[in-house]
């Protein structure tokens, strides 16, 4: 079986969070399987600097305003197709912001061309090849399913949502240059409040939904997470699944990391957290040191960390925390890491991400949202013990410190419940006293590593869905 991905990020070329993570192990988990999954991707200059033998194997001369080509390449293992389109990709700044910081004034068209294309391969395949079913990622595919539909292909489509709060919206005067059809500018197609709505084409259009976890799956379909698509998810709920992610096991192995001291069990992370607290210029401490590695945004529940630290710090905890984005948020941290035992870096670092979950006691991930998360994962996978809310795939992959979890012996983490500072304040109290438990905290640690964090399960949940829209559409 076939299948063309279509996404605008994906690893190892371009990354700004877990889309990128996905789309590049996917591939990979799927092989095994036997379907041979390939990944349209957009030619950033980024992107095309990586490529060294391509061939040519579709091109139009004008779409959208200039003349594209898609490139065949092979990057780290993976298939591609490259979408080449100077007047769209070849700029500086990151896949969506220029650099200042703004959205790209043309986003709307860059990515639409991306889906217009898949639709292309779909439709007359790339020299030989085409595939039995189109994996479009965000509102970034969203148009994929639509050009489809409205172009005669028949060949089914999926569409993932990795995180609803980003519609891909566009003013409706867009919408003959983006080749979409004015009478699908009604709310049952693409219109959203009077806008062009990219992810909700895909909605409406795509053979099948699918989410990255099972709880957010059923949260879409309600107000308080659906952000406005609520009413599209729940007329289609039938047609929506929950499949959770998992991480590549050879990046992320504590027994392997060229980043860190290695260690097969919980007794070895001593080195690597010596060697982080200097890396932080964090003094020797007997508690607790809980990392943080995230985006810094307001989906992210951070700033109910900083209410809630200086009371984990009295009780002898420590953080140090990664992360980039909101600049108020950024300003923050910088401001509480003034405080000892509190230690801050602003800026992106896998490298640096890779020390701090090797050497952190544990991880955490207070979200307002979070469709899957990956960060918990690679807590668990080197016995870093995940402090998360009670949301999303946060709840899917993470077994609560309760009372009954700790007498049965089947805990791997804490939760957060309701998510206030308050309680997040008591949470990480909870967490300062485990730690001091000898035997608690060394059962949820290896517990924690004992997880089964990898792909292969998640991939045959995705090679089942691929088997049924291929089966549905002979
Ligand atoms: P999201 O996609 O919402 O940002 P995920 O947890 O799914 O959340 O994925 C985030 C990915 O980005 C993870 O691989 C995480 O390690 C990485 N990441 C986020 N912020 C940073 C940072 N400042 N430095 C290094 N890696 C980061
Ligand atoms: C999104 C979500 C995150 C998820 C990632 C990959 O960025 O915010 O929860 O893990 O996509 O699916």
């Amino acid at each position: 079986t076939r299948i063309l991905s279509v996404t605008s990020e994906c690893v190892p070329l371009v990354k700004t969070g877990g889309l990128a993570d996905v789309a590049g192990a996917l591939p990979g988990a799927l092989k095994p399987l036997g379907y041979d999954m390939r990944t349209l991707l957009p030619g950033y200059r980024s992107v095309m600097k990586a490529l060294k033998k391509t061939r040519t194997v579709l091109d139009e001369d004008d779409l959208f305003g200039g003349p594209v080509r898609v490139l065949e390449a092979k990057v780290a293992g993976l298939s591609l197709y490259v979408l080449e389109a100077a007047h769209l990709f070849d700029r500086d700044g990151s896949p969506y912001l220029d650099a200042q910081g703004s959205d790209f004034p043309d986003n709307p068209e860059r990515f639409a061309a991306l889906s217009w294309i898949a639709m292309r391969i779909a439709r007359d395949g790339a020299k030989g090849w085409a595939p039995d079913v189109v994996h479009a990622h965000d509102w970034q595919g969203g148009f994929a399913p639509y050009y489809m539909k409205k172009n005669g292909v028949d060949v089914p489509s999926v569409l993932t949502i990795h995180n609803i709060a980003f519609h891909g919206l566009a003013p409706a005067d867009r919408l003959a240059g983006l080749r979409l059809d004015p009478a699908d500018f009604v709310a049952e197609g693409f219109e959203y409040w009077g806008q062009i709505g990219a992810l909700k084409a895909g909605l409406q259009f795509a053979t099948a939904l699918t989410t990255v976890s099972p709880t957010y799956a059923r949260e879409l379909t309600t107000p308080e997470f659906g952000m406005g698509l609520d009413g599209v998810l729940r007329a289609r709920s039938g047609d929506l699944t929950g499949i959770l992610n998992g991480i590549d096991l050879e990046i992320w192995d504590p027994r392997t990391d060229p980043e860190i001291v290695n260690y097969k069990t919980p007794r070895g992370k001593g080195r690597a957290k010596a060697r982080l607290r200097k890396e932080f210029g964090l003094p020797d401490s007997d508690g607790p040191l809980v990392i943080v590695v995230s985006r810094l945004s307001h989906q992210k529940g951070l700033d109910l960390l900083l209410e809630a630290l200086p009371a984990f710090i009295d009780r002898g905890g420590q953080l140090a925390l990664l992360g980039s984005g909101d600049k108020a948020l950024e300003g923050a941290f910088v401001k509480a890491a003034e405080q000892a035992n509190v230690a801050v870096r602003i800026g992106y670092d896998e490298a640096l991400s890779h020390r701090m979950m090797a050497g952190a006691d544990a991880i955490l991930v207070p979200s307002r949202f979070e469709p899957c998360g990956l960060t918990q994962l690679y807590g668990l996978r080197y016995g870093t013990v995940p402090v998360v809310a009670a949301t999303g795939g946060l709840v899917d992959t993470v077994i609560p410190a309760s009372p009954m979890a700790m007498r049965s012996g089947v805990a791997t983490g804490l939760q957060v419940s309701p998510l206030t500072s308050h309680a997040l304040a008591t949470t990480l109290g909870h967490l300062v006293d485990l730690y001091h438990d000898v035997d608690a905290w060394a059962m949820l640690q290896s517990n924690a590593m004992r997880q089964s964090v990898g792909w292969e399960a998640s991939a045959a949940e995705y090679a089942s869905l691929y088997d049924r829209l291929t089966a549905a559409n002979k």
